[in-house]
């Protein structure tokens, strides 16, 4: 990890930035409305920045949700993104430990969509007890994962309820 690199929370200066960054990093999905809705809308998110020499070098959004039926209180990562030629260099996963610590007392578990390979580095492991909001391609059932926050005690399971910014079939299919 570079010594420069900050990590802080978003601010509303950050969104045109932000903008550039996600192009740059999805050059073949547009993923900045969906990031600008959720920063926008009235569900909680813990969105966080990585700042190398005053430019954004990735991005993390965690949104609130719950699991019904029983309302357990967890979170939904995503997007993640690390600027090109910052990319392998630990800002992703420093911006995912980070939002960890930010929701550690707020929320019991986070949900992620997204290669196993990644971030089964981080403790999230396929999880099947837990529908997705939208329908998934069978072959990416192991992408759909969680990780515990809190110790465990309570099983989840359910259907995962987010915010309407989320409720998109397109981004959980492709
Ligand atoms: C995926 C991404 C966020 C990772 O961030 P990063 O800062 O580059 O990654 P880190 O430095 O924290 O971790 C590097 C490790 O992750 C692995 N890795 C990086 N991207 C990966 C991917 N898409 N799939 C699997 N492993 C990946 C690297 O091989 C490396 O492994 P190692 O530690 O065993 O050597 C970043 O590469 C990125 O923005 N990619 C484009 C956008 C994207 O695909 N986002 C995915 C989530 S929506």
């Amino acid at each position: 990890m570079t010594p420069e690199i900050e990590f802080r929370c978003t601010e509303t200066r950050d969104l045109e930035p932000l903008r550039q960054l996600y192009v740059d990093a999805f050059p073949d999905e547009d993923l900045f409305p969906l990031v600008s809705s959720l920063l926008g809308g009235t569900a909680p998110v813990t969105s966080l920045v990585a700042v190398s020499g005053g430019a954004l070098a990735g991005h993390v959004i965690f949104t609130r949700c719950t699991v019904e039926p029983g309302d357990f209180g967890v979170a939904l990562l995503g997007p993640l993104c690390v600027t090109p030629e910052l990319q392998q260099s630990g800002i992703g996963s420093a911006l995912v430990r980070s939002g960890f610590d930010h929701l550690k007392t707020a929320v019991g578990c986070v949900f992620v969509l997204g290669d196993p390979k990644y971030y089964a580095r981080f403790g999230f492991k396929p999880d099947h007890l837990v529908e997705t909001p939208c329908p998934i391609p069978s072959e990416w059932k192991d992408a759909w994962q969680s990780v515990r926050l809190d110790d465990g005690s309570t099983v989840i399971t359910g259907r995962l309820i987010v915010p309407d910014a989320w409720n998109d079939p397109s981004l959980w299919s492709d």
